[in-house]
């Protein structure tokens, strides 16, 4: 591999080296309508690396390391880019809806990117406008209609996004006609029979070769059904009461331990009813969404690395505003407590159906903390974070009931354990979780996320706390959900 270093700040914070990947790194997402981000490259010092990932016009992908100096703290008032959740929800129901739907702070990560253009391949016209924040993006979506997408004469390409491909399978159980859903390497190893049992159930023919992407969809008129998802999952739900907006009569999805409800909330922005008790959610077919003006806010996940980064290095303090607060995402603030961290988190609106405001968190001297199997549904996407938390001085963490990270964007277990011992970390692999004692300095050293957006953050956030600095592969990952990682860090530090 041909390889290129530059030197993109002078204080060193970390260094970027670039070349051209070998064929299985995944592609990223070009989003043909934002094609002129090169140009901000050399003005960006310190954070050029995202441009050069996603540009089109490179000849493939690239593949990023990233060095990390350690921080003697962390400091700053900061947003966060627009919820991954929350805006594939927001694009889904826009083109199912009657009228046109403009969405800001749609998120700039290429996860939902690829939401756009799987809608776009299906008929949808979507216009995509440059909004005044830093990575604020605003979409203007002319919808379909229940029942509204055409076929698609291209295969449908989720890339990394289980979201994608699990959310609009259900939809298109519900169209009369064949698609195909698949994903890079990542996605077509992870498991789809949660969603492709309870669609057959209703109705619609799918198929795929030990239950991993590609996915063949023949959909049809589907009929509501009561399910009990075997594991907790937002993904399913979701899938399941998208597909039940298309079907006759009612469909309840019973889940055996909360999950995020942004659907729930979304379904009922857009005018559709749907009905809560307990853990049980059902919505009845055929109810037309309506089109909608709505905003985004900041993503709680994306906040939750500079919440840990604060509790985890002495001296740091960090605020975010416009932050998405919705309670079944904030979890995470809880554990930080427990860590012995300074948390203040204040409600400012609920607007669009989300709950938004500000939070700060500070250090304060760290304990170690044991998560129960009851709380990991509602930190599914933290739990990195906090393993990293858990390796910075007087940390420590017992993880079980977490088997789940094993079917993410990653094994989320083994490569957590692997690149943390990598970089010095006194941490042990268990079937179902991790147990981490937060008894020494990190070394430092070169780790390797797999491509895994939510490693390339908590591994950065282990590596600020050693004694030396750490590379971190292929970190061009963390566009997936947060282009603007790298830079918000520096400004962290600065
Ligand atoms: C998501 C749900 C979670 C989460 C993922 C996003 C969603 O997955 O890990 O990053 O948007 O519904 P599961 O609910 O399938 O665990």
């Amino acid at each position: 591999m041909q390889e290129r270093t530059e030197r993109l700040s002078k204080r060193k914070n970390y260094i970027v080296i670039q070349g051209r990947s070998s064929p299985e790194i995944p592609n990223m997402v070009i989003d043909p309508l934002r094609p002129s981000t090169n140009a901000r490259c050399s003005e960006n010092a310190g954070c050029g690396y995202e441009t050069e990932c996603y540009s089109a016009d490179m000849g493939g992908p690239t593949v990023t390391k990233v060095i990390i100096e350690p921080a003697a703290h962390l400091s700053g008032l900061i947003t966060c880019p627009g919820d991954k959740s929350i805006s594939h929800r927001y694009a889904l129901l826009g083109a199912l809806a009657t009228g046109r739907t403009n969405v800001a702070q749609y998120s700039s990560g290429a996860d939902c990117l690829a939401t756009l253009q799987c809608l776009r391949s299906l008929g949808v016209t979507i216009r995509h406008h440059r909004g005044s924040g830093n990575d604020d993006s605003c979409i203007e979506i002319e919808g379909r209609g229940l029942g509204g997408f055409s076929a698609s004469s291209e295969e449908l390409n989720a890339h990394n996004s289980g979201t994608t491909l699990r959310l609009l399978a259900g939809i298109l159980a519900a169209h009369p006609f064949k698609s195909t859903l698949t994903g890079d390497s990542s996605l077509r190893r992870r498991p789809m029979g949660r969603v492709i049992d309870p669609l057959r159930a209703m109705g619609a023919e799918l198929q795929a070769k030990s239950n991993c992407p590609p996915v063949t969809i023949i959909g049809g008129q589907l009929q509501g059904i009561a399910w009990n998802p075997a594991v907790p999952s937002a993904q399913v739900k979701s899938a399941l009461l998208l597909a039940g907006l298309h079907a006759t009569g009612q469909t309840t999805v019973r889940e055996p331990a909360a999950t995020r409800d942004h659907t729930e909330r979304a379904l009922t922005l857009f005018g559709v009813e749907v009905a809560r008790s307990g853990l049980a959610v059902s919505i009845t077919g055929r109810a037309m969404p309506r089109a909608r003006n709505v905003r985004v806010p900041g993503d709680f996940s994306s906040a939750a690395a500079w919440a840990v980064a604060a509790a985890a290095i002495p001296g740091s303090e960090i605020e975010i505003t416009d932050i998405g607060l919705n309670p079944s995402r904030t979890a995470l603030l809880n554990v930080l407590q427990r860590a012995g961290a300074k948390i203040v988190s204040e409600l400012q609106s609920e607007k669009d159906g989300e709950p938004i405001g500000r939070l700060t968190v500070a250090h304060r001297a760290l304990q170690p903390v044991i998560i129960t199997p009851a709380e990991v549904p509602s930190l599914i996407d933290e739990l990195p974070l906090l393993a990293a938390l858990a390796t910075h001085r007087g940390g420590g963490l017992t993880l079980t009931g977490a088997s789940e990270l094993r079917n993410k964007e990653s094994d989320r277990i083994t490569t957590l354990v692997k690149g943390l011992r990598a970089i010095g970390a006194n941490i042990s692999e268990q079937s179902d979780g991790l147990i981490v004692t937060g008894d020494c300095t990190l070394t430092g050293g070169t780790v390797d996320p797999k491509g895994d957006h939510r490693l390339v953050m908590a591994f950065t956030i282990a590596a600020l706390g050693a004694s030396e600095p750490s590379t971190i592969l292929g970190a061009d990952a963390v566009g997936v959900s947060y282009p603007t990682f790298f830079e918000t860090l520096k400004s962290l530090r600065d």
